[in-house]
Protein backbone atom coordinates (compact mmCIF):
# COMPACT_ATOMS: atom_id res chain seq x y z
CA UNK A 1 0.00 0.00 0.00
CA UNK A 2 1.28 3.20 -1.29
CA UNK A 3 1.58 6.45 1.41
CA UNK A 4 -0.82 9.05 0.85
CA UNK A 5 0.47 12.46 -0.54
CA UNK A 6 -0.88 15.53 -1.41
CA UNK A 7 0.07 19.73 -1.47
CA UNK A 8 -1.39 22.25 -0.31
CA UNK A 9 -0.35 25.56 -2.06
CA UNK A 10 -0.56 29.37 -1.67
CA UNK A 11 0.91 32.08 0.84
CA UNK A 12 2.50 30.14 3.42
CA UNK A 13 3.14 31.83 7.03
CA UNK A 14 4.60 30.04 10.35
CA UNK A 15 6.87 31.33 12.94
CA UNK A 16 10.17 30.53 13.77
CA UNK A 17 10.30 32.41 17.32
CA UNK A 18 8.44 34.84 19.53
CA UNK A 19 8.05 38.13 17.88
CA UNK A 20 9.91 40.70 19.61
CA UNK A 21 7.87 43.37 18.54
CA UNK A 22 5.69 45.02 15.52
CA UNK A 23 7.09 43.67 12.28
CA UNK A 24 10.16 41.24 13.63
CA UNK A 25 10.90 39.80 10.22
CA UNK A 26 12.85 37.13 12.13
CA UNK A 27 10.61 35.58 13.74
CA UNK A 28 8.62 33.75 11.15
CA UNK A 29 8.97 32.43 7.27
CA UNK A 30 6.95 34.20 5.20
CA UNK A 31 6.76 32.24 1.29
CA UNK A 32 4.77 34.04 -1.33
CA UNK A 33 3.92 30.76 -3.66
CA UNK A 34 4.50 28.31 -1.16
CA UNK A 35 3.60 24.72 -1.24
CA UNK A 36 3.14 22.14 1.85
CA UNK A 37 3.59 18.08 0.95
CA UNK A 38 1.79 16.17 3.14
CA UNK A 39 2.29 12.60 3.35
CA UNK A 40 0.17 10.53 6.12
CA UNK A 41 -1.31 13.13 7.78
CA UNK A 42 2.01 14.94 8.50
CA UNK A 43 4.15 17.47 6.86
CA UNK A 44 6.91 16.15 4.43
CA UNK A 45 8.49 19.07 2.99
CA UNK A 46 7.62 22.69 2.92
CA UNK A 47 9.07 25.47 0.47
CA UNK A 48 8.69 27.45 -2.67
CA UNK A 49 5.94 25.78 -4.76
CA UNK A 50 8.46 26.35 -8.31
CA UNK A 51 10.96 24.04 -6.50
CA UNK A 52 9.33 21.73 -4.75
CA UNK A 53 5.64 21.32 -7.40
CA UNK A 54 7.81 19.92 -10.24
CA UNK A 55 9.20 17.61 -8.06
CA UNK A 56 5.62 16.28 -7.05
CA UNK A 57 4.30 12.36 -8.88
CA UNK A 58 1.97 12.47 -11.30
CA UNK A 59 -0.94 13.06 -10.37
CA UNK A 60 -0.41 14.27 -7.15
CA UNK A 61 -3.87 16.21 -5.64
CA UNK A 62 -2.91 20.11 -5.28
CA UNK A 63 -5.39 22.18 -3.46
CA UNK A 64 -4.36 25.77 -4.40
CA UNK A 65 -5.64 28.75 -2.56
CA UNK A 66 -3.96 31.71 -5.16
CA UNK A 67 -4.19 34.38 -2.52
CA UNK A 68 -5.27 31.94 1.03
CA UNK A 69 -3.31 32.99 3.37
CA UNK A 70 -1.93 29.43 5.28
CA UNK A 71 -0.99 29.42 8.82
CA UNK A 72 -1.04 26.87 11.20
CA UNK A 73 -4.10 25.19 12.47
CA UNK A 74 -5.00 27.06 15.39
CA UNK A 75 -5.19 26.41 19.12
CA UNK A 76 -7.44 27.47 21.67
CA UNK A 77 -6.09 26.42 25.38
CA UNK A 78 -9.05 26.94 27.22
CA UNK A 79 -12.89 25.97 26.07
CA UNK A 80 -16.21 24.30 27.48
CA UNK A 81 -17.43 21.99 25.36
CA UNK A 82 -20.67 21.23 27.68
CA UNK A 83 -21.49 25.27 27.49
CA UNK A 84 -22.50 25.34 23.41
CA UNK A 85 -25.99 26.27 24.98
CA UNK A 86 -24.87 28.54 27.64
CA UNK A 87 -22.79 31.02 25.52
CA UNK A 88 -24.96 34.04 25.36
CA UNK A 89 -26.38 34.25 28.83
CA UNK A 90 -27.33 37.57 30.14
CA UNK A 91 -26.69 39.71 33.18
CA UNK A 92 -24.33 38.04 35.78
CA UNK A 93 -21.13 37.31 37.10
CA UNK A 94 -19.19 34.33 37.70
CA UNK A 95 -21.05 32.79 40.51
CA UNK A 96 -23.77 33.87 39.45
CA UNK A 97 -23.42 32.82 36.04
CA UNK A 98 -22.63 29.34 37.15
CA UNK A 99 -25.23 28.34 39.43
CA UNK A 100 -27.99 29.63 36.79
CA UNK A 101 -26.95 28.67 33.70
CA UNK A 102 -23.82 26.95 33.41
CA UNK A 103 -24.90 23.60 36.24
CA UNK A 104 -28.06 23.96 34.58
CA UNK A 105 -26.63 23.60 31.04
CA UNK A 106 -24.33 20.69 32.54
CA UNK A 107 -26.72 18.20 33.93
CA UNK A 108 -27.99 17.48 30.39
CA UNK A 109 -24.76 15.68 29.75
CA UNK A 110 -26.33 12.68 31.88
CA UNK A 111 -27.47 11.41 28.63
CA UNK A 112 -24.48 9.85 26.39
CA UNK A 113 -27.16 10.84 23.70
CA UNK A 114 -26.78 14.59 24.38
CA UNK A 115 -23.34 14.48 24.76
CA UNK A 116 -22.80 13.13 21.41
CA UNK A 117 -24.77 15.44 19.50
CA UNK A 118 -23.00 18.61 20.82
CA UNK A 119 -19.60 16.64 20.22
CA UNK A 120 -20.08 16.47 16.80
CA UNK A 121 -21.31 20.80 16.80
CA UNK A 122 -18.89 21.45 19.01
CA UNK A 123 -16.07 20.17 16.69
CA UNK A 124 -17.78 21.09 13.34
CA UNK A 125 -18.01 25.05 15.08
CA UNK A 126 -13.87 24.75 16.15
CA UNK A 127 -13.09 23.65 12.70
CA UNK A 128 -15.46 25.97 11.00
CA UNK A 129 -13.49 28.48 12.78
CA UNK A 130 -10.05 27.24 11.73
CA UNK A 131 -9.16 25.63 15.31
CA UNK A 132 -7.34 22.04 15.02
CA UNK A 133 -6.59 21.35 18.41
CA UNK A 134 -7.64 22.79 21.74
CA UNK A 135 -7.87 22.14 25.87
CA UNK A 136 -11.45 20.48 26.86
CA UNK A 137 -13.65 20.79 29.66
CA UNK A 138 -16.08 18.33 29.48
CA UNK A 139 -18.62 17.72 32.38
CA UNK A 140 -18.62 15.76 35.74
CA UNK A 141 -19.43 12.93 33.63
CA UNK A 142 -17.50 10.30 32.36
CA UNK A 143 -20.02 9.67 29.04
CA UNK A 144 -19.42 13.00 28.09
CA UNK A 145 -15.18 12.94 27.68
CA UNK A 146 -16.13 9.77 25.65
CA UNK A 147 -18.23 11.34 23.25
CA UNK A 148 -15.48 14.09 22.85
CA UNK A 149 -12.55 12.21 22.29
CA UNK A 150 -14.38 10.06 20.12
CA UNK A 151 -15.43 12.36 17.63
CA UNK A 152 -12.31 13.55 17.87
CA UNK A 153 -11.19 10.66 17.00
CA UNK A 154 -12.96 10.56 13.81
CA UNK A 155 -12.09 13.86 12.52
CA UNK A 156 -8.36 12.91 13.08
CA UNK A 157 -8.11 16.14 15.56
CA UNK A 158 -5.50 15.92 18.40
CA UNK A 159 -7.31 16.82 21.43
CA UNK A 160 -6.48 17.74 25.53
CA UNK A 161 -9.73 16.88 27.54
CA UNK A 162 -10.37 15.73 30.99
CA UNK A 163 -13.57 14.95 33.21
CA UNK A 164 -14.49 17.71 35.33
CA UNK A 165 -14.08 16.91 39.15
CA UNK A 166 -16.63 18.55 41.47
CA UNK A 167 -17.53 17.21 44.67
CA UNK A 168 -19.17 20.10 46.62
CA UNK A 169 -20.85 23.86 45.73
CA UNK A 170 -22.98 22.27 42.67
CA UNK A 171 -26.40 20.55 42.27
CA UNK A 172 -26.24 17.07 43.39
CA UNK A 173 -26.50 15.42 39.97
CA UNK A 174 -23.08 17.63 38.80
CA UNK A 175 -21.27 16.16 41.76
CA UNK A 176 -18.83 13.07 41.87
CA UNK A 177 -16.54 11.93 45.28
CA UNK A 178 -13.09 12.21 45.42
CA UNK A 179 -13.42 8.62 45.37
CA UNK A 180 -15.48 8.53 42.46
CA UNK A 181 -13.59 11.63 40.47
CA UNK A 182 -10.39 9.84 40.59
CA UNK A 183 -11.53 6.46 39.66
CA UNK A 184 -13.16 7.93 36.90
CA UNK A 185 -10.47 10.00 35.82
CA UNK A 186 -8.26 7.16 36.24
CA UNK A 187 -10.33 4.92 33.51
CA UNK A 188 -10.90 7.53 31.46
CA UNK A 189 -6.43 8.29 31.39
CA UNK A 190 -6.07 4.24 30.51
CA UNK A 191 -8.61 4.33 27.94
CA UNK A 192 -7.50 8.32 26.23
CA UNK A 193 -4.31 9.13 26.91
CA UNK A 194 -1.74 8.88 24.19
CA UNK A 195 -4.30 7.32 21.78
CA UNK A 196 -3.34 8.49 18.68
CA UNK A 197 -3.12 12.23 18.87
CA UNK A 198 -5.83 12.49 22.08
CA UNK A 199 -4.02 13.67 25.27
CA UNK A 200 -6.05 13.58 28.84
CA UNK A 201 -6.17 16.19 31.32
CA UNK A 202 -6.81 16.31 35.12
CA UNK A 203 -9.69 18.84 35.19
CA UNK A 204 -10.66 19.86 39.15
CA UNK A 205 -12.59 22.60 37.72
CA UNK A 206 -11.83 25.30 40.37
CA UNK A 207 -11.22 25.63 44.48
CA UNK A 208 -14.42 26.32 45.06
CA UNK A 209 -16.32 22.99 43.72
CA UNK A 210 -13.47 20.35 45.10
CA UNK A 211 -13.06 19.55 48.44
CA UNK A 212 -9.21 19.50 50.19
CA UNK A 213 -9.80 15.73 49.43
CA UNK A 214 -10.47 16.05 46.02
CA UNK A 215 -7.50 18.26 45.36
CA UNK A 216 -5.76 15.75 46.76
CA UNK A 217 -7.08 13.20 44.21
CA UNK A 218 -6.17 15.51 41.32
CA UNK A 219 -2.62 16.10 42.56
CA UNK A 220 -2.39 11.80 42.68
CA UNK A 221 -3.88 11.07 39.02
CA UNK A 222 -0.79 14.27 38.17
CA UNK A 223 2.09 12.30 39.93
CA UNK A 224 0.64 8.86 39.13
CA UNK A 225 0.41 9.56 35.18
CA UNK A 226 3.27 10.99 33.86
CA UNK A 227 2.27 13.19 30.90
CA UNK A 228 -1.07 14.25 31.45
CA UNK A 229 -2.34 17.78 31.76
CA UNK A 230 -4.15 19.70 34.22
CA UNK A 231 -6.65 22.57 33.93
CA UNK A 232 -8.59 24.62 36.44
CA UNK A 233 -9.55 28.09 37.12
CA UNK A 234 -7.46 30.51 39.04
CA UNK A 235 -8.37 34.40 40.57
CA UNK A 236 -11.12 34.89 37.90
CA UNK A 237 -13.75 36.72 39.51
CA UNK A 238 -13.12 39.12 43.44
CA UNK A 239 -16.20 37.34 45.03
CA UNK A 240 -14.60 34.13 43.67
CA UNK A 241 -11.34 34.87 45.25
CA UNK A 242 -13.26 36.11 48.68
CA UNK A 243 -14.81 32.47 48.86
CA UNK A 244 -11.44 30.70 47.79
CA UNK A 245 -10.27 32.50 51.10
CA UNK A 246 -12.80 31.02 53.44
CA UNK A 247 -12.76 27.79 52.20
CA UNK A 248 -9.44 27.68 52.52
CA UNK A 249 -8.00 29.60 55.49
CA UNK A 250 -4.95 28.35 56.06
CA UNK A 251 -3.74 28.39 52.08
CA UNK A 252 -1.63 31.84 51.75
CA UNK A 253 -3.40 32.47 48.71
CA UNK A 254 -5.65 31.26 45.87
CA UNK A 255 -2.83 29.99 43.98
CA UNK A 256 -1.26 27.86 46.89
CA UNK A 257 -4.71 25.82 47.64
CA UNK A 258 -3.13 24.16 44.16
CA UNK A 259 0.09 24.47 45.25
CA UNK A 260 -0.28 22.34 48.45
CA UNK A 261 -1.80 19.96 46.29
CA UNK A 262 0.97 19.35 43.77
CA UNK A 263 -0.94 20.96 40.67
CA UNK A 264 1.67 23.67 39.87
CA UNK A 265 3.90 22.53 37.20
CA UNK A 266 4.80 23.11 33.33
CA UNK A 267 2.03 20.99 32.53
CA UNK A 268 -0.49 22.87 34.35
CA UNK A 269 -3.01 25.19 32.23
CA UNK A 270 -4.94 27.88 34.91
CA UNK A 271 -7.63 29.94 33.32
CA UNK A 272 -7.99 33.59 33.99
CA UNK A 273 -4.85 34.68 36.14
CA UNK A 274 -6.70 38.23 36.90
CA UNK A 275 -5.97 39.20 40.39
CA UNK A 276 -2.62 37.66 41.53
CA UNK A 277 -0.28 39.02 44.20
CA UNK A 278 3.36 39.44 43.41
CA UNK A 279 3.67 35.86 45.63
CA UNK A 280 1.39 34.36 43.51
CA UNK A 281 2.96 35.27 39.99
CA UNK A 282 6.82 34.07 41.30
CA UNK A 283 4.96 30.21 42.54
CA UNK A 284 3.46 30.30 38.83
CA UNK A 285 6.51 31.76 37.19
CA UNK A 286 9.30 29.55 39.64
CA UNK A 287 6.63 26.12 38.71
CA UNK A 288 6.90 27.18 34.63
CA UNK A 289 2.88 27.02 34.75
CA UNK A 290 1.01 28.36 32.04
CA UNK A 291 -1.64 31.42 32.56
CA UNK A 292 -4.39 31.11 30.08
CA UNK A 293 -5.67 34.98 29.11
CA UNK A 294 -9.29 34.53 28.00
CA UNK A 295 -10.43 38.23 27.08
CA UNK A 296 -13.67 37.86 25.62
CA UNK A 297 -14.97 35.83 28.85
CA UNK A 298 -12.81 38.35 30.95
CA UNK A 299 -15.09 41.00 29.32
CA UNK A 300 -18.25 39.50 28.92
CA UNK A 301 -18.11 38.00 32.78
CA UNK A 302 -17.03 41.65 33.88
CA UNK A 303 -14.10 39.77 35.90
CA UNK A 304 -11.33 41.93 35.15
CA UNK A 305 -8.44 42.95 32.68
CA UNK A 306 -5.60 40.45 32.02
CA UNK A 307 -2.39 41.99 32.67
CA UNK A 308 0.02 40.44 30.16
CA UNK A 309 2.95 42.87 30.65
CA UNK A 310 3.17 41.62 34.17
CA UNK A 311 2.89 38.50 34.15
CA UNK A 312 5.20 37.42 30.85
CA UNK A 313 7.43 40.73 30.97
CA UNK A 314 8.10 41.16 34.58
CA UNK A 315 11.09 39.75 36.58
CA UNK A 316 8.96 36.27 37.40
CA UNK A 317 7.98 35.86 33.72
CA UNK A 318 4.95 33.82 33.78
CA UNK A 319 4.26 31.83 30.55
CA UNK A 320 1.19 32.70 28.72
CA UNK A 321 -1.23 31.10 26.29
CA UNK A 322 -4.69 32.62 24.77
CA UNK A 323 -8.18 31.14 24.79
CA UNK A 324 -11.96 31.91 24.18
CA UNK A 325 -13.17 29.98 27.07
CA UNK A 326 -16.60 29.38 25.63
CA UNK A 327 -19.27 29.88 26.95
CA UNK A 328 -18.27 32.43 29.37
CA UNK A 329 -16.00 33.83 26.18
CA UNK A 330 -18.43 34.88 23.48
CA UNK A 331 -16.69 33.42 20.19
CA UNK A 332 -15.06 30.34 19.23
CA UNK A 333 -13.06 31.99 16.54
CA UNK A 334 -9.53 33.09 17.93
CA UNK A 335 -9.28 35.86 15.16
CA UNK A 336 -12.04 37.33 17.15
CA UNK A 337 -10.65 36.26 20.53
CA UNK A 338 -7.29 38.05 19.44
CA UNK A 339 -8.99 41.18 18.60
CA UNK A 340 -10.66 41.63 22.23
CA UNK A 341 -7.03 40.71 23.83
CA UNK A 342 -5.72 43.57 21.82
CA UNK A 343 -8.79 45.77 23.44
CA UNK A 344 -8.32 44.26 27.14
CA UNK A 345 -4.53 45.51 26.79
CA UNK A 346 -5.31 48.97 25.15
CA UNK A 347 -7.57 49.27 27.81
CA UNK A 348 -4.08 48.74 30.29
CA UNK A 349 -1.71 50.88 28.30
CA UNK A 350 -0.33 48.04 26.43
CA UNK A 351 -0.03 46.52 23.18
CA UNK A 352 -1.14 43.30 21.39
CA UNK A 353 1.26 43.39 17.91
CA UNK A 354 -0.54 41.58 15.66
CA UNK A 355 2.44 39.20 14.75
CA UNK A 356 2.65 38.36 18.70
CA UNK A 357 -1.17 37.59 18.17
CA UNK A 358 -0.79 35.01 15.07
CA UNK A 359 2.45 33.57 16.94
CA UNK A 360 0.26 32.96 20.14
CA UNK A 361 -2.64 31.65 18.41
CA UNK A 362 -0.18 29.37 16.87
CA UNK A 363 3.46 28.16 17.62
CA UNK A 364 2.66 30.31 21.29
CA UNK A 365 0.01 28.10 21.98
CA UNK A 366 2.03 24.59 21.01
CA UNK A 367 4.71 25.79 23.13
CA UNK A 368 2.44 26.37 26.65
CA UNK A 369 1.38 22.68 25.54
CA UNK A 370 4.99 21.56 25.03
CA UNK A 371 4.21 20.23 21.78
CA UNK A 372 5.89 22.37 19.36
CA UNK A 373 7.64 20.63 16.90
CA UNK A 374 4.29 18.95 16.13
CA UNK A 375 1.66 21.15 15.97
CA UNK A 376 1.50 25.12 15.49
CA UNK A 377 4.28 25.52 12.83
CA UNK A 378 4.06 24.13 9.46
CA UNK A 379 7.84 22.34 9.01
CA UNK A 380 8.84 18.74 8.28
CA UNK A 381 7.16 16.26 11.05
CA UNK A 382 4.58 18.18 12.39
CA UNK A 383 0.93 17.23 11.46
CA UNK A 384 -0.43 19.04 8.62
CA UNK A 385 -3.07 20.76 10.55
CA UNK A 386 -3.45 23.87 8.48
CA UNK A 387 -5.83 26.85 8.01
CA UNK A 388 -6.37 29.20 4.97
CA UNK A 389 -7.61 32.63 5.80
CA UNK A 390 -8.88 35.76 3.41
CA UNK A 391 -8.37 38.89 4.60
CA UNK A 392 -10.83 40.31 2.19
CA UNK A 393 -13.66 37.46 3.15
CA UNK A 394 -16.22 40.37 3.85
CA UNK A 395 -16.89 43.56 2.39
CA UNK A 396 -15.74 45.26 4.94
CA UNK A 397 -12.40 43.56 5.02
CA UNK A 398 -12.19 43.80 1.40
CA UNK A 399 -12.46 47.56 1.42
CA UNK A 400 -10.34 48.18 4.41
CA UNK A 401 -7.36 45.59 2.26
CA UNK A 402 -7.64 48.40 -0.33
CA UNK A 403 -5.05 50.50 1.48
CA UNK A 404 -2.70 48.06 2.25
CA UNK A 405 -0.32 47.05 -0.54
CA UNK A 406 1.53 44.11 0.40
CA UNK A 407 2.33 44.40 4.55
CA UNK A 408 2.23 40.98 6.12
CA UNK A 409 1.51 42.88 9.35
CA UNK A 410 -1.18 44.83 8.84
CA UNK A 411 -3.28 42.42 6.60
CA UNK A 412 -2.54 39.84 9.88
CA UNK A 413 -3.90 42.69 11.87
CA UNK A 414 -6.85 43.43 9.88
CA UNK A 415 -7.24 39.75 9.79
CA UNK A 416 -7.39 39.63 13.87
CA UNK A 417 -9.69 42.84 14.24
CA UNK A 418 -12.38 42.59 11.87
CA UNK A 419 -11.66 38.51 10.57
CA UNK A 420 -14.00 35.73 12.09
CA UNK A 421 -15.05 32.30 10.60
CA UNK A 422 -16.08 33.96 7.51
CA UNK A 423 -12.30 34.76 7.25
CA UNK A 424 -11.70 30.67 7.35
CA UNK A 425 -11.77 29.76 3.90
CA UNK A 426 -10.69 26.22 4.50
CA UNK A 427 -9.45 23.88 8.10
CA UNK A 428 -6.86 20.95 7.07
CA UNK A 429 -6.61 18.23 9.68
CA UNK A 430 -3.84 16.02 8.79
CA UNK A 431 -3.97 17.33 5.23
CA UNK A 432 -8.00 16.90 5.06
CA UNK A 433 -10.46 19.47 3.93
CA UNK A 434 -12.13 19.30 7.21
CA UNK A 435 -14.20 22.61 7.41
N1 LIG B 1 -14.81 28.89 37.02
C1 LIG B 1 -15.29 27.66 37.36
N2 LIG B 1 -15.98 27.12 36.34
C2 LIG B 1 -15.96 28.01 35.35
C3 LIG B 1 -16.51 28.01 34.03
O1 LIG B 1 -17.18 27.08 33.57
N3 LIG B 1 -16.27 29.12 33.28
C4 LIG B 1 -15.52 30.17 33.75
N4 LIG B 1 -15.31 31.20 32.95
N5 LIG B 1 -15.01 30.19 34.98
C5 LIG B 1 -15.23 29.12 35.77
ZN1 LIG C 1 -13.32 28.23 31.79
Amino acid sequence: VGSDLKAIRGRLLSFVSEPAGPGDRSSYCFIEDGIVVVRDGRIDAVGEASELAPALPPGTAVDHHPDGLIVPGFIDTHIHFPQTQVIASYGAQLLEWLNKYTFVEEQRFADAGHAERNAVFFMDELLRNGTTTAVVYATVHPGSVEAFFAESERRGTGMIAGKVMMDRNAPPGLRDTAQSGYDESRTLIERWHGKGRQRYAVTPRFAITSTEEQLEAAGALNRENPGVYMQTHLSENLREIETVRQLFPDARHYTDVYDRYGLLGERSLFGHCIHLDDDEVRRLSDSKSVAVFCPTSNLFIGSGLFDLKRLSGGADPVRVSLATDVGGGTSYSMLRTAAEGYKVLQLGGQNLPALSAFHMMTRGNALALGMGGSIGTIEPGCFADLVVLDARATPAMAHRMETIEGDLDEELFVLMTLGDDRAVRETYVQGRASK
